[in-house]
């Protein structure tokens, strides 16, 4: 297998874990590039379903490296309570001692961006409310490039420590009280904290990491981990309704440390249809009986937070410009089995603007005119099989197989994985 980095290529929580879990088997070395514990990565396998957040979805194999790098923020509850859950779901904790390393340049999310994630959300008007996951994301980033953060290398460091902590207490303090009107933290507090999340983290930090890395470089197989989507990337996504890192390709090489030769192939994770979960535009969400029943039928409830997610059909138009921005070479397409009840399947190629009458099959970077435009879809029909069965591209019906070859025609990559079912085993590879 080449080196492979998986992109969440739509608005996230497209099937990624499920795929990394599968590729993962033939991968040596998995990287999780970027994000926190706002992504929920659902792998289902032993008769289970296993919710990751920040460790890597190839943990359940044996004999694999799974390192969280330098681009990921770690809040270490979630860490720890993700571990709890992994162990009480028979994932021994010498397993995952073994198997999973943390580098030390990644950031940890504080409680105080925790508190300025929820109040700033709670402030803002419905108008400018992103809708984040409330996990400290953005704040975390925010301090890492405002070079106000703690890193996990920093907690092994105790002088360190405290002189970051006056520098960045006195800022943070002042933004909680002045803002939000809340109480400050006294570093006496955070200190106490911190020690925890030594104690905690210490058996899976790697201090020998450049080793790590310079060992997966050498003819290792590498799996690169995305979480949330192209449209959720800071620079490219539909900004402001984005997440605070990178989750394209390129993200890859900036956030695992292995650089831009490492990747071979970048594949983009799509589903049949689309799901956004929080604010932000949606130019096919489908807010009709349709989306109640993808809803229902794909199960679109957000693995994370709860939320229910909003659903549409596919669209290609944004699909083209995520196979650009997110410098994707192939794609999976999963959750086709959602439609095998469906009469009609349509896929949205082009954005009429509602004011004008023009007709763009670009896809319009500004969000603040999405709302101008309104997708015009060409129907497919559906195949009424089910097809969660199918082994082989060729044992599914024909129309499953035309939909899936219009999406590759509009996306000019290979589709080379379809999703049939959640099951680790529900996947059908085709031929290059
Ligand atoms: P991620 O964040 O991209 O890893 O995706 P999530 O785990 O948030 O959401 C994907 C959901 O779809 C999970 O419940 C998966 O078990 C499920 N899933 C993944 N692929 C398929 C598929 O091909 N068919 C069906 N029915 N479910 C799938
Ligand atoms: P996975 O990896 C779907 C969304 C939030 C919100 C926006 C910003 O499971 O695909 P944040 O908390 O990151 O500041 O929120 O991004 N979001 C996700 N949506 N899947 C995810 O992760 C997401 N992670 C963040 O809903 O709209
Ligand atoms: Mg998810």
């Amino acid at each position: 297998m080449k080196n492979t980095v998986i992109v969440g290529a739509q608005f996230g929580d497209e099937g990624k874990a499920k795929i990394t879990d599968i590729l993962a088997d033939k991968a040596d070395f998995i990287i999780r590039y970027q994000g926190g514990c706002n992504a929920g990565h659902t792998v289902v396998a032993n008769g289970q379903t296993y919710k990751f957040h920040l460790i890597p979805s190839g943990l359940l194999y044996e004999n694999k490296t799974c390192f969280i790098g330098p681009g990921v923020v770690i809040h270490p509850d979630s860490f720890e309570k993700e571990l709890n859950d992994l162990v009480e779901q028979g994932v021994s904790r010498e397993h995952i001692e073994k198997t999973l390393r943390i580098c030390p340049l990644a950031h940890i999310t504080m409680p105080y961006h925790i508190d300025i994630d929820r109040y700033s959300e709670d402030m803002l008007e419905d108008v400018t409310k992103i809708g984040t996951t409330k996990k400290g994301i953005g704040p975390t980033y925010a301090d890492k490039f405002n070079r106000l953060g703690i890193k996990v290398e920093d907690l092994f460091s105790p002088e360190t420590l405290d002189k970051k902590l006056d520098t960045t207490l006195a800022v943070k303090n002042r933004e909680l009280s002045g803002s939000f009107g809340q109480k400050p933290y006294s570093k006496q507090l955070l200190l106490m904290l911190c020690k925890e999340y030594k104690k905690l983290l210490e058996p899976f930090v790697s201090f020998g990491w450049q080793d790590v890395l310079r060992d997966a470089k050498k003819g290792k197989t590498i799996l690169f981990e995305g979480a949330q989507g192209v449209l959720l990337d800071v620079d490219y996504g539909t900004y402001p309704y984005v997440t605070s890192s990178n989750p394209i390709g390129g993200g890859a090489a900036v956030g695992s440390g292995m650089g831009p030769l490492s990747i071979q192939e970048v594949l983009g994770v799509f589903k049949a249809y689309m799901t956004r979960v929080g604010e932000g535009p949606f130019i096919t969400e489908l807010n009709d009986e349709t989306g109640d029943e993808i809803r229902k039928i794909g199960t679109e409830f957000g693995v994370t937070t709860g939320r229910p997610r909003r659903c549409g059909y596919f669209d290609a138009v944004m699909a083209k410009y995520s196979v650009l921005a997110g410098g994707l070479s192939s794609a999976a397409i999963t959750k086709l089995d959602i439609f095998d009840s469906f009469d009609e399947v349509k896929v949205c190629t082009a954005y009429r603007n509602k004011k004008t009458d023009e007709v763009v099959t670009y896809y319009p970077t500004n969000v603040y005119v999405h709302s101008d435009y309104e997708p015009i879809y060409e129907s497919f029909p559906g195949w009424k099989t089910d097809i969660t069965g199918c082994k082989t591209y060729n044992e599914l019906p024909e129309n499953a197989r035309k939909y899936i070859e219009k999406l590759e025609g509009i996306l000019e990559i290979p589709v080379s994985i379809v999703g049939v079912g959640p099951g680790r085993e529900q996947v059908i590879f085709r031929q290059a």
